[in-house]
């Protein structure tokens, strides 16, 4: 029993003497038994890296990503940015117009249903969040919205018939937002963002 004691007693002087007290200040790197993921493996800017095809470890910006507040030339031609004319700005000789343009390239019903189809999709990621998957103005933010102040409740999108609110104000809203609608001219390309307004008409035409 003596000799137990005595062992345990220079079993724990052993382990204070390689490890230390807790919290003590090391100036050499620690023994790390375990990581506790203390490191990461990272390449520093300017060095050298063999894992990557060119050596180098600082990357270039991955294809199709776009820097925030990005100018024209920079963001992709997709985004439209800095560009005008009816698929870029919904107007037609200054005033928002109505109709599809002829870039979407709308030839055949199938072309619609594709287009429409699109719209779904991007309508439900990026609207139904606010605007309800109906498009009612019942969306699970809505209510929030209603609770902060009433007058900036979230409006059904079937009060905006074509007649007074054309197909390139809706485009114009989602580009650039209104109130406290947020812009999407930076997340969503013009192609979507006239899918979106069919698919609205669409949504519209099915609450009547
Ligand atoms: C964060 C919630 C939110 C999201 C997401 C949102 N909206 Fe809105 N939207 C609003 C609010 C709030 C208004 C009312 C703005 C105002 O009149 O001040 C509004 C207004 C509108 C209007 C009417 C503009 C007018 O003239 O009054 C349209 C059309 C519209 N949104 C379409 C869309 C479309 C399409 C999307 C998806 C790309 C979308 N919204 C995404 C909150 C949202």
């Amino acid at each position: 029993m003596k000799y137990f004691f005595l062992s345990l007693i220079a079993l724990a002087v052993m382990v204070v003497g390689v490890f230390g007290f807790r919290g003590d200040k090391f100036s050499q790197a620690p023994i790390q038994v375990f990581p506790d993921m203390d490191d990461q493996d990272k390449g520093k800017a300017q060095t050298a890296n063999r894992f990557f095809a060119d050596g180098l470890n600082s990357r270039k910006p991955v294809l199709g990503t776009v820097p925030r507040n990005a100018q024209a030339g920079v963001m992709p031609l997709e985004f439209g940015a800095g560009r005008s004319g009816y698929y870029f700005d919904g107007k037609l000789d200054g005033t928002f117009g109505n109709g599809l343009p002829k870039e979407l390239e709308i030839k055949e019903e199938s072309d619609m249903t594709g287009l429409l189809g699109r719209g779904e999709d991007m309508f439900n990621v990026n609207c139904a969040i606010c605007h309800g998957k109906a498009g009612d103005g019942k969306g699970v933010v809505s209510a929030y919205f209603a609770q902060a102040d009433p007058i900036i409740a979230v409006p059904s999108l079937h009060n905006f018939p074509q007649d007074k609110f054309p197909d390139g104000y809706i485009y114009e809203v989602i580009s650039n937002g209104k109130g406290s609608m947020g812009a999407y001219k930076h997340n969503l390309p013009v192609r979507d963002r006239w899918a979106i307004v069919s698919y609205l008409r669409a949504l519209q035409a099915s609450a009547k």
